[in-house]
């Protein structure tokens, strides 16, 4: 006959498709070590509330630390009939310490508080992980930048060109994206730092525990205020698996343009061998799968996220055990991030940009259209007028498929008197891009600064 956790007011065990249904070791193991050290810390103050005796206590943690060795080295493994990994580790306690005294350490607390907490220190543990990934790539976008300090790229609206713009200022636009998912999990963080334990099943304990000292055995600076909400809230996964996929759609963005950047048409980028992959039948191709799969992961992990929050929805308090599905999605959102994020931040590390290609497509488009508007407005024309009169410009450039500093003097004239050829001044990338120099723009001193800015944010992260 099956163990379990229950018995007394039961004529028979689980029936086997039951077992099946709500068996959930194959994904929860992965909390085993946080509930060992969870289970420590219950046993401490199952003591300290005099209800486990000196030489118990030892006996237990002895057994509970061999029982750690023993699942870090994959001699203790849950069974075929543990339904969770609550009750595995339970059996592996008792196997180790004996019925008398492993049977003593589940009073007080109940798997509803147990899972609570260890999910609470997992997901603060890949809080962690997944933010240094997150700053890995930050450092490579940041090198690139520093490395490209002075490269004029197209910068594009609608993908169309649009303004003139540091190669730099466009990489830490995405650079800055990156820091704030970090910023969001250390904000997460904050939040996630109380302790569920000693919440019970749903109404406390009425043993004389101290959840305050479990918590702080924990790492937690505080236990939850609310035992109901303390078993029943899964906002704290919720809003990790938002971080989670909000990091994984701006990695996308980059992707985007990588995928682009690479292309023939485009050439901006090469991506270095390492980070490519070539076509079984295509002798020629070199293509940016690092960069595709990141953008086919944010969609995955936007579902991960899409399914958890359709689980909470109008669930009643306090545990139910449809809260057994709040962890494979997050665990994909994980694992999916860090096996993501390495070869992501790689394959940017890598990339080699074509700065003369970068810098002659530059101005094309009609690119400094903006720049002569904004000089007529310097002459005091009133800008409604002076945007009517760089867009002529632009016409007359059209029909004759020149760009706007092949217009000769009389053409500008002709257009309108208050075009001089002074306005010639800014008709180059390097005045369009010298005199966006207000904070945040693209002029090559302000970039630099943010440049150094960007940096003492990724390292004080
Ligand atoms: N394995 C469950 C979960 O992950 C915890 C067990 C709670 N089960 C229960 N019957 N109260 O949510």
């Amino acid at each position: 006959e099956r163990l379990s956790l229950w018995g007394g007011r039961f004529a028979g065990g689980p029936a086997d498709a039951l077992a099946a249904l709500s068996k959930s070791t194959h994904f929860d193991w992965r909390l085993a070590p946080y509930d060992i050290a969870g289970s420590k810390a219950h046993a401490r103050v199952l003591h300290g509330a005099g209800l486990l005796d000196d030489g118990t206590l030892d006996a237990m943690l002895t057994a509970l630390q061999q029982l750690a060795d023993d699942v870090r080295g994959g001699a203790f493994e849950p069974a075929a009939d543990d339904e969770d990994v609550h009750t595995a580790l339970e059996r592996g306690l008792i196997e180790r310490a004996g019925a008398d005294v492993g049977g003593r350490l589940r009073a007080g607390r109940s798997r509803n508080d147990q899972v609570a907490t260890l999910f609470r220190m997992y997901l603060r543990d890949h809080a962690r992980s997944v933010s240094m990934l997150l700053l890995d790539v930050v450092d490579a976008l940041v090198a690139q930048a520093a490395e490209h300090a002075d490269v004029p790229m197209p910068g594009r609206t609608h993908l169309q060109h649009a303004q003139p713009v540091l190669l730099a200022h466009h990489l830490l636009a995405h650079a800055w994206a990156l820091l704030r998912d970090v910023e969001r999990f250390r904000d997460w963080d904050r939040r996630t730092d109380e302790s569920p334990y000693g919440s019970g099943a749903l109404a406390g304990s009425s043993l004389g525990l101290d959840p305050q000292a479990v918590a702080q055995d924990l790492g937690f600076s505080s236990s939850t205020r609310n035992s109901i909400d303390g078993t029943a809230s899964r906002d704290f996964v919720a809003e990790f698996s938002f971080v989670a996929a909000m990091s994984a759609v701006d990695v996308s963005r980059i992707a985007e343009e990588v995928v682009l950047w690479a292309t023939k048409e485009f050439s901006f980028v090469t991506l270095d061998d390492a980070f490519s992959t070539g076509s079984s039948i295509m002798p020629q191709k070199k293509n940016p799968d690092v960069a595709e799969l990141a953008r086919g992961k944010a969609g995955r992990l936007i579902g991960d996220l899409a399914g958890l929050l359709t689980t909470l929805k109008a669930l009643p308090l306090a545990y139910n055990r449809d809260l057994q599905e709040d962890k494979e999605p997050v665990f994909d959102a994980v694992d999916t991030l860090e096996v993501l994020l390495p070869a992501f931040s790689g394959m940017v590390g890598t990339l080699t940009f074509h700065a003369d290609r970068l810098s002659s497509l530059a101005p094309q488009g009609f690119a400094l259209a903006t720049d002569v508007a904004e000089w007529l407005v310097k002459q005091g024309v009133p800008f409604r007028v002076a945007h009517e009169v760089a867009g002529e410009c632009v016409r007359v450039c059209e029909s004759r498929d020149i760009e706007l500093w092949d217009l000769t003097d009389e053409d500008l004239a002709a257009i309108n008197p208050a075009l001089t050829p002074r306005v010639r001044s800014v008709l180059s990338v390097e005045g369009s891009l010298a005199s966006r120099d207000g904070v945040g723009g693209t002029a090559p001193q302000r970039v630099a600064e943010q440049l150094q800015q960007a940096r003492d944010t990724a390292t004080s992260a």
